[in-house]
């Protein structure tokens, strides 16, 4: 028999090659090629007469059963998966490593026992005795969660399928998983794809709420978890930044809710603490006005999160290339600001290095934070601070005009009630109050202007 060819997968784009490079010869990106298990054979055609088994169609508003979901008893996380755990779903779970999943999930683990359900919690990173000594840090040690350390997936499902499928089962992580099924070291992708198939298919098949553990890199180059989104139902986000104390658990992708609300925690000495009004936060709760700051009104769902974001330009002698480093933000988006400030206001930045950064860790994804991080680096640009309790929010097209963006009331009324006085927005995106000043903004110019003048 002819040895089967390797063959290489792009991690990121899920690209085939014959050889292994550097760089993928799709996406561009660097180090993303990964070995995986040769590809199987397939019958070029189906064979019609072998006689498949009929399906049956059904109309669309057939009835059927109402959705459940079980609530962890942990708010936060509830509130992030829209709701509870639907039992007989997939949850990915991916962050970075020590980012707090295995401390998250304990806990919801733990919430779950205490309620009266069966959680199983399979670890296959830490020996039971290091799980068991964090369970007593946390204080969760009395919590009757059943606890394992194991990697090998046939020998955890032929022990599940044994007994009463538990209400939820997580596995810490689906990278050293081992699936016998196929060859390969735990965490290549084939792995990963084959461990996390048989997990998936068990949960469905009994209806037990399933999490998998998946450590993502920074930039979420590291074997595993990209290629598993689409088997999954839904894909979560644990981020932050690790020298930071807040976490934020977001849902990526939910096949059975909205993925617009967040989980707030704080990691404390004993654990993650949920935050229940996390609207100050990310604010420096600086009392003295400073160049290049300013402050953004943030939507996460239907909080409002009140976010500073700073901006430092540094002008360069000689004709080296300018940095552009952003932390917490999109660097296209930036990119784009700049360019947009560049050709419709005549500012210059060519030459300069251009920094930017979300205070607290945060990652701002909401569109409307154009606004705020142009004021921001024009204030740097000028050396003129904004005004002290002032708030920005609006997005801005390459056009320059500022356009209006959604629940700016709510925005306004969360300002105003921590105590800002001022709002800088898109016009008729707002009107004053009796505790706050709202100036209505058309184009970039206007800002400008504002900034430049303020002083
Ligand atoms: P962990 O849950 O192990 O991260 P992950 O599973 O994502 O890799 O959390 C690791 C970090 O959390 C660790 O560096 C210390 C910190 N931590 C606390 O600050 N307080 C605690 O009570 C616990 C359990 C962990
Ligand atoms: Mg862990």
């Amino acid at each position: 028999m002819a040895k089967p060819k390797r063959r290489y997968v792009c991690t990121e784009c899920g690209s085939v090659s014959a050889r292994w490079q550097g760089q993928c010869g799709e996406c561009q990106e660097w180090n993303t090629l990964v070995e995986d298990a040769p590809e199987t054979k397939f019958a070029a055609k189906h064979d019609l007469s072998a006689g498949g088994r009929a399906i049956v169609f059904e109309p669309l508003n057939a009835p059927s059963e109402p959705l459940v979901r079980r609530t962890t008893g942990l708010a936060e996380f509830d509130r992030a998966l829209g709701g509870g755990i639907v039992p007989g779903s997939a949850i990915l779970m991916g962050g970075e490593p020590g980012i707090g999943k295995s401390t998250l999930l304990l806990q919801a683990a733990a919430a779950i026992a205490r309620g009266g359900n069966s959680a199983v919690y399979v670890s296959g990173e830490e020996a039971t005795a290091q799980v068991r000594l964090r369970a007593s840090r946390l204080g969760l040690a009395d919590a009757p969660i059943r606890l394992a350390a194991a990697t090998s997936v046939r020998d955890i499902l032929t022990t599940l399928s044994r007994e009463q499928p538990p209400a939820l089962l997580i596995i810490d992580s689906i990278q050293t998983m081992h699936s016998d099924m196929i060859e390969g070291a735990p965490g290549t992708v084939s792995q990963v794809r084959a461990s996390a198939f048989e997990l998936i298919r068990y949960a469905k098949e009994s209806g037990v709420a399933l999490v998998l553990v998946g450590h993502v890199t920074k930039d979420g180059t590291i074997a595993g978890p990209r290629v598993m989104e689409h088997m999954v139902d839904v894909v979560m986000s644990f981020e932050g930044e690790r020298s930071h104390q807040y976490r934020i658990l977001r849902a990526l992708k939910n096949r059975f809710g909205a993925v617009d609300e967040i989980g707030v925690f704080s990691m404390e000495g004993h654990g993650l603490a949920e935050v229940d009004n996390p609207s100050t936060l990310f604010l420096s709760g600086r009392d003295e006005p400073l160049a290049g700051s300013a402050v953004f009104p943030a939507l996460e769902g239907t909080r409002p999160v009140l976010v500073e974001v700073q901006a430092l330009i540094v002008r360069l002698q000689s004709g080296a290339t300018p940095r552009r480093a952003v932390v917490g933000w999109d660097n296209g988006r930036l990119a784009m600001l700049l360019a947009v400030l560049e050709a419709r206001c005549g500012l210059n930045f060519s030459s300069a290095e251009v920094y930017l950064n979300v205070a607290g860790g945060y990652r701002l994804t909401d569109p409307a934070a154009d606004l705020a991080v142009a004021a921001a680096l024009v204030s740097a640009l000028a050396d003129k601070p904004l005004p002290l309790r002032s708030i920005l929010f609006g997005e801005v097209s390459l056009a320059g005009e500022i356009r209006p963006v959604a629940h700016s009331a709510l925005r306004l009324r969360e300002a105003a009630k921590l105590g800002f006085d001022q709002a800088v927005g898109p016009e008729e995106g707002g009107s004053s109050s009796a505790k706050l000043r709202f100036f209505g903004l058309k184009s970039l110019p206007g800002l400008v202007d504002r900034v430049i003048g303020s002083a």
